[in-house]
C-alpha cells in the first residue's frame, strides 16, 4: 500500500489568508505553506482513493504525478473519495471533482445526509454513495479494505444535529495482499479504549496534530475553548498512548496555524507529516 499525504493543515491552511498571527506570519515569510488535510491511498498503484477533499484539492492533485489522468482522455486513477467528517475543510473539494464521469463517495449515513454538495454534484456527475458503518468493512479496488470507527460527535456549524451522530470517524485501511494497515484519524477528540483497539497492530497512523498542547489556543489566539472542546486531542496528550503501540509509526497532520510545529521542527518523538510526503507500507 502507498499513501500520499496531500495536505497537512487544519481548516484555513497555513498560512490562513486573513491571519497575521505569529505562525501564519512565519509561514508566509519562510514560504513553509501547508495545504488542508487529506491523503490519497492505493493498494496496487493503479486505483487510488482520496481520503477527504479539501478546498486545496486541485492544487494537491496537480502536484501529485501518480494522480495524473490518462491514457484515455478522461481516464483517472481516482476511483473514489472517502470522507471522515462533513466539515468544510474536508468536503468543499468535492465540488471541484464535478467534471468526473462517475464519482463514488464513501462516508457515514450522518455525513452523507448532511453534505450540501451531494444534491449539487448529482446534477454534474454520476454520483454513487456508499455508506460506511462500524463493523461492516467496505472493499475498494486494488485490494484495499476500509474499516470505520466513529470517534466524534461535533456537528459542522452549517449543519443541524442528527440522531445518528457519526459525524467524525477514524479509518483503518488494510491491504489484503500484504496484510498491512494504515489508520487515518486527523480529527480525534479523545483516545478511547475503542480507538486504542482500532489502532492496535497497524503499521502507520496519521493522527490529529491540530494543536500541540492544551493551552495552545489560549496562548496563541486568546481562545477560551480547549482543543478537546473543539474536537481535537492535543499532541502532548496523545503521546503517552503512543508508547503502548511501539510497532506503529505515528505521524501528525491537520495542523492548525497556531501550532508551532507547523513551521518549526517538533521535538522527538513527534513526527509531523508534510505536504507531498509518501508513505510505503
Ligand atoms: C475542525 O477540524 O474542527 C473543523 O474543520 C473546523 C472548521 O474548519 O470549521
Ligand atoms: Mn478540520
Ligand atoms: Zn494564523
Amino acid at each position: 500500500m502507498r499513501v500520499r499525504i496531500l495536505g497537512t493543515a487544519a481548516g484555513g491552511g497555513v498560512p490562513q489568508w486573513n491571519c497575521a498571527c505569529t505562525g501564519c506570519a512565519t509561514a508566509r515569510r519562510a514560504g513553509t505553506h501547508r495545504t488542508q488535510d487529506g491523503v490519497a491511498v492505493t493498494g496496487d498503484g493503479a486505483a487510488w482513493y482520496l481520503i477527504n477533499a479539501s478546498p486545496d484539492l486541485r492544487t494537491q492533485l496537480l502536484s501529485t504525478g501518480d494522480l495524473d489522468p490518462g491514457p484515455g482522455r478522461r481516464d483517472t486513477p481516482i476511483r473514489g473519495v472517502v470522507l471522515t467528517t462533513a466539515e468544510l475543510d474536508h468536503t468543499t473539494g468535492l465540488l471541484g471533482l464535478r467534471e468526473a464521469g462517475r464519482l463514488d463517495l464513501y462516508a457515514t449515513a450522518t455525513v452523507l445526509a448532511a453534505l450540501p454538495a451531494i444534491p449539487i454534484l448529482r446534477r454534474y456527475t454520476d454520483l454513487h454513495l456508499h455508506q460506511l458503518t462500524t463493523g461492516s468493512p467496505v472493499t475498494l479496488d486494488g485490494g484495499l479494505t476500509v474499516r470505520t470507527l466513529p470517534v466524534g460527535v461535533k456537528v459542522p456549524r452549517y449543519a443541524d444535529p442528527r440522531p445518528d451522530d457519526a459525524w467524525v470517524t477514524a479509518l483503518r485501511i488494510s491491504d489484503g495482499r500484504t496484510g498491512r494497515s494504515f489508520v487515518y484519524a486527523t480529527c480525534l477528540p479523545a483516545w478511547t479504549d475503542a480507538f486504542d483497539a482500532f489502532i492496535a497492530g497497524a503499521d502507520t497512523a496519521l493522527l490529529d496534530g491540530t494543536f500541540s498542547t492544551d493551552d495552545e489556543p489560549a496562548r496563541a489566539a486568546g481562545l477560551t475553548r480547549t482543543p478537546r472542546e473543539m474536537g481535537h486531542l492535543p499532541i502532548a496528550a496523545a503521546l503517552p498512548a503512543l508508547r503502548r503501540h511501539p510497532g506503529v509509526r505515528f505521524l501528525f497532520g491537520h495542523l492548525n496555524n497556531t501550532n508551532p510545529y507547523a513551521s518549526a521542527p517538533a521535538p522527538v518523538p513527534v513526527e509531523v507529516a508534510h505536504d507531498g510526503q509518501e508513505l510505503q507500507l
